[in-house]
């Protein structure tokens, strides 16, 4: 069992295969802790050919006797978790016992979700493409000091009957039609407290002790650093902070407790909603790509847009987490394309960005700038030995490492644990023993 916690989370603009990887490394943790976001992520996990889709619950769950924690910084909608659960429970996984939820996570409530779609609409052409999860209404009753936490439910009756109402009646202004009443919602919330009580916490506290006494805890994120809401492409991101930042915030934890920063990034990109994907390919590569490497969201379903590996991207995701190594999913996506290419910088009006810019139209003025390497045409899926893959494949990989700064310490071959490469003498290696 390791004593280094740390940190995992998405380097590109998420669905990097993060709840793989969190999967395969949590059997050298006492804890995983998710630390933003909501039920807006869909992290797949294949366990002995099952496949298991999560939403809200961190991916350490499949191992029995490792505690699963949601932070205060995550959003929860309680009829999503309890859906969750209830398909976990069908499928043999039992949470009781090792399920925590923070006592100060707000909630995402049956309003935040109409708002969300009606913000969307609102924007029109220029929506974010948004999962319609409530999450960012959500956020923005928390940032608006009138959110309910999921120790409201619990505490005084009259404290939170007049939330409920005052927070129902605004919605009802804005929302022209809208005749919500409060009454049914305050209901809800109470039976969902109850159903909840038995795993809410104090989660900080939870894993000061648990850090105290010698054991590890793995700090799962959602999304990714692009999709971040203050480091990603803005607006086109989600509300939370999923780079390393929203660690401490989002569970309570002090930043000398984050130990290492793995970056999951895959061997090309993708992205799912609006916004800018400099490296976006169309056409029949684009197609090749989606469907080899099954590119539909597992929250939504959404086609993903899918582009060549950017190297700016992972560039500029290490400085802002401070990566120390990237788990590259998906190698064998790219196994049969006669060439490989990746982005090393952006070619613009007015010269070269090696740097990601903030400026949207700056980036939409960027053309990006490719080296192409060979491809292989022997078959990486399933290797375990970095010897295992072809020479060509093993080029890419020393290049995009090059190129973006950070060793792979982990190299995914297929979607199964076993289907995987962890490089002998790498720092991932050093934070389990
Ligand atoms: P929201 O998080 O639903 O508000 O969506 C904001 C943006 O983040 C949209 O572009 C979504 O497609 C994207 N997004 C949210 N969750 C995920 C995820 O788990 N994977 C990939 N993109 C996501």
């Amino acid at each position: 069992m390791s004593k280094t916690n740390i940190a995992v989370l998405g380097a590109q603009w998420g669905d990097e295969g993060k709840g793989k990887i969190v999967d395969l490394l949590t059997p050298n943790f006492s804890a995983v802790a998710r630390y933003q976001g909501g039920h807006n992520a869909g992290h797949t996990v294949y366990a002995d050919g099952t496949k298991f889709v999560l939403h809200l619950i961190p991916s350490g769950i499949l191992h029995p006797g490792v505690t699963c924690v949601i932070g205060n910084g995550v959003v929860v909608d309680p009829l999503a978790l309890f859906k969750e659960i209830d398909e976990l429970a069908r499928m043999g996984i039992a949470v009781d016992g090792r399920l925590l939820v923070s006592e100060k996570a707000h909630m995402i409530l049956p309003y935040h979700r109409e708002l969300d779609v009606l913000s969307e609409a609102r924007r029109g052409e220029r929506k974010i493409g948004t999962t319609s999860r409530g999450i960012g209404p959500a956020y923005e009753d928390k940032v608006g000091r009138r959110g309910i936490r999921i120790c409201d439910l619990l505490g005084d009756r009259a404290a939170l009957q007049q939330e409920v109402r005052e927070n129902v009646s605004a919605r009802n202004r804005i929302i022209k039609e809208s005749t919500l009443d409060w009454k049914p919602l305050l209901e809800q919330l109470i039976s969902s407290g109850e159903r909840m009580r038995p795993w809410v916490a104090d989660v900080s506290l939870f894993l000061a002790r648990t850090m105290q006494a010698g054991k590890a805890v793995m700090f799962e994120g959602a999304q990714a650093t692009l999709l971040d809401i203050d480091h990603g492409t803005y607006p086109f991101v989600t509300s939370s902070n999923a780079s390393v930042g929203g660690v401490c915030t989002g569970l309570g934890v002090p930043p000398r407790a984050i130990g290492g920063v793995l970056g999951v990034a895959k061997a090309y990109t993708t992205r799912v909603g609006e916004g800018p994907l400099p490296t976006e390919l169309s056409g029949e590569l684009a197609d090749r790509l989606r469907e080899g490497g099954q590119e539909y969201g597992a929250s939504t379903g959404r086609p993903r847009r899918c582009g060549w590996f950017d190297a700016v991207v992972v560039r500029y995701s290490a400085r802002i987490n401070g990566l120390d190594a990237l788990a590259l999913t998906k190698l064998d996506v790219l196994d049969g394309l006669p060439e490989v290419r990746l982005c090393t910088g952006y070619r613009t009006p007015n010269g070269t960005l090696s740097e990601f810019p903030a400026d949207l139209r700056a980036l939409a003025a960027a053309e990006p700038i490719y080296e192409t390497l060979p491809g292989w045409s022997r078959s990486t899926k399933g290797a375990t030995r970095l010897e295992g893959l072809p020479p060509a494949a093993r080029r890419y990989i020393d290049r995009l490492e090059e190129a973006s700064g950070v060793p792979c310490a982990i190299i995914s071959t297929g979607s199964d644990r076993g289907e995987t490469i962890v490089r002998p003498g790498s720092i991932v290696e050093s934070w389990f023993t």
